[in-house]
């Protein structure tokens, strides 16, 4: 048994995430979670709002609350939402909460006495009209390094470039949009990022087992003379972890925050420290998943994430975890995503364009979207969300395949032989050659897994599905039960099993109809050891009942009418 720490990268609280920040790092991270605990695996899988900074801040003026209640309900928001999407965290934090306010603190002090934090006095950018300091995103403006003029004062969404403030061109404010700006001087702690280059481009040449996708952005980073470059990690915010050394005041910082992507990572750490205290557990217990020295040296840590967030994970968290001096855990796989597209466009939030995770729900079950998600994750590429392409993969592969195959099987048991696994018959060659091809794809299906190929994941638990529809199709229990009802019966109890091995190994992806097909054979199964066994996992005799209806199948009708509601052109 493996100890496996899973985190997926935390949303932000400025709004309802859409479907493309849930295939991004949600769904993929709980279908890894839920596989591993399947496994049989020690898995502590932890996620959180990420709630600092001008997004924060910006979101909650436009709904016209204080900023800490807007992140309070967005919170409860959010993790409803996930509940509701089936995200198995074992804790979903907040990283405004008061243990990553110590950790956060803690981590500033261990950084400053390592000689990696400077104390200098900066140019900010100051607002004349708005009466305050604009970091972040309170700025707009021209990127100096692709000249698209929508990037913000802490990145060019554009090129992904992180930027300053200062290096803007043609510079507005996001309050007012005034140009009345001018630049005032003020004291800011900068991250000396760049004396652990060597350390980081070392730490990286070892994870030759990463994507590609991954890799290459990091080092890009590192190489790219600037991609380094030491980081601010303050901010002239009220919201925010103030800034502190440890539990000692810093003198000259009164009154400034930490930068959010300072502390949101340790928020992991933090996370997983909440989860313990929600439990009634001792600090013991959440530090062997993070300190090297107090138990985690057997930990495999897993980080999923979307690529703009590689740099964050790549260099900057690590250099506050390197930087320490303190053993505490590094990432082991990082995991990261492409986009995810909207019928050949990008989600809006502000134009409202795409699904957002409420929505979702409002039309379909989870199981729908984790399944159409997961199964066209954006892995290699981007991928893209067309209605057409979700109506016909739900169709076909949940409602045609699945939900057919075990309302086929469990209504013809019950007409037949009653609700009860029947006996009768010997297993010969077709079945034989029912579980070679099963165990093959049993085998491709957990090797995807533990590679976290998601979409192979997928395809090749189409393909266990597919299976058992050919088998059924090929073995026609109900031309056979004329002839030879014990030939029937045999069939039958093979796709009963069959239905049981569904119910287990569909468990990462569609845990609700995993769960209903367990319920029907009042059976909860591990993951087996060969296809043989788990074609005699029901014994004979063994009752059931039948379900309802696991799926359904979209219609053309519901699919225009949705395609029109969410294309972002009518006013919502
Ligand atoms: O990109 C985002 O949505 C960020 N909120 C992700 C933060 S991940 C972690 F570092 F906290
Ligand atoms: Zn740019």
């Amino acid at each position: 048994m493996a100890r496996i720490l899973i985190t997926s990268a935390l949303p932000y609280i400025n709004g309802i995430k859409h479907l493309g920040n849930l295939v991004g790092s949600l769904l993929p991270s709980d279908a890894y979670a839920r596989y591993m605990r399947l496994r049989g695996h020690d898995v502590m899988h932890i996620c959180a709002t990420d709630e600092h900074g001008t997004p924060a801040e910006l979101a909650a003026a436009k709904a016209g609350k204080p900023v800490e209640q807007f992140c309070a309900d967005m919170f409860e928001t959010q993790k409803a939402l996930g509940e509701g999407f089936r995200l198995s965290f074992d804790h979903f934090g907040r990283s405004s909460g008061p243990r990553n306010h110590a950790l956060t603190q803690h981590f500033a002090g261990k950084l400053f006495e390592a000689g990696l934090i400077e104390e200098v006095m900066e140019k900010q950018v100051y607002s004349n009209t708005d009466g305050r300091y604009l970091p972040d995103r309170y700025i707009e403006g021209t990127c100096p390094n692709c000249g698209s003029e929508n990037a913000r004062g802490d990145q060019c969404e554009n090129c992904t470039k992180q930027l300053d403030p200062t290096d803007l061109i043609n510079p507005r404010s996001a309050i007012s949009g005034s140009t009345d700006l001018e630049v005032r001087e003020t004291k800011h702690l900068y991250l000396r990022q760049s004396k652990l280059r060597d350390r980081l481009r070392d730490w990286i040449n070892t994870k030759t087992d990463w994507p590609i996708l991954t890799t290459s952005i990091a080092k890009k980073w590192l190489d790219d003379g600037d991609g380094l470059q030491d980081r601010g990690i303050t901010r002239d915010l009220d919201w925010g972890i103030p800034v502190k050394k440890g539990d000692a005041d810093w003198p000259g910082m009164e009154g400034k925050v930490f930068y959010v992507w300072f502390d949101a990572p340790i928020e992991y750490i933090a996370a997983t420290a909440e989860w313990a205290d929600a439990h009634g557990k001792p600090d013991a217990d959440w530090r062997r998943w993070w300190r090297e020295d107090e138990g985690a040296d057997d930990v495999k840590y897993v980080q999923f994430m979307a690529k703009d967030n590689v740099p964050f994970h790549t260099l900057s968290f690590p250099v506050t975890i390197m930087g320490s001096g303190e053993p505490w855990k590094l990432v082991d796989h990082l995991k990261a995503f492409n986009w995810l597209t909207y019928e050949g466009g990008k989600f809006s939030t502000s134009s409202q364009r795409g699904i957002f995770m409420d929505q979702a729900l409002d039309l379909l079950p989870s199981d729908y979207w984790r399944w159409w998600l997961l199964s066209n994750a954006p892995e290699s590429s981007d991928s893209d969300f067309t209605w057409s392409a979700f109506q016909s993969g739900c169709n076909k592969d949940l409602n045609d395949v699945l939900g057919n195959f075990v309302s086929r099987v469990t209504k013809f048991c019950r007409s037949k032989f009653g609700e009860v696994v029947p006996s009768g018959g010997t297993p010969g060659e077709e079945e034989a050659a029912l579980i070679a091809e099963l165990d093959t794809r049993l085998a491709a299906y957990g090797a995807a897994m533990e590679a976290i190929e998601v979409r192979k994941a997928a395809a090749e638990l189409r393909g266990i599905w597919v299976a058992g529809n050919e088998y059924l199709q090929r073995a026609a229990p109900w031309a056979a039960f004329k002839t030879d009802p014990d030939q029937a019966a045999m069939v039958i109890r093979t796709a009963l099993n069959l239905m049981a091995l569904y119910a287990t190994v569909s468990k990462p992806f569609i845990p609700d109809a995993s769960a209903a097909i367990s319920e029907s054979l009042d059976w909860d199964g591990e993951w087996p050891a060969s296809a043989a066994e788990a074609l005699n996992a029901l014994p004979e005799g063994h009752k059931f009942t039948v379900p309802e209806n696991l799926f359904r199948k979209i219609d053309d009708n519901e699919r225009e009418a949705w395609d029109a509601k969410f294309s972002g052109t009518s006013a919502t």
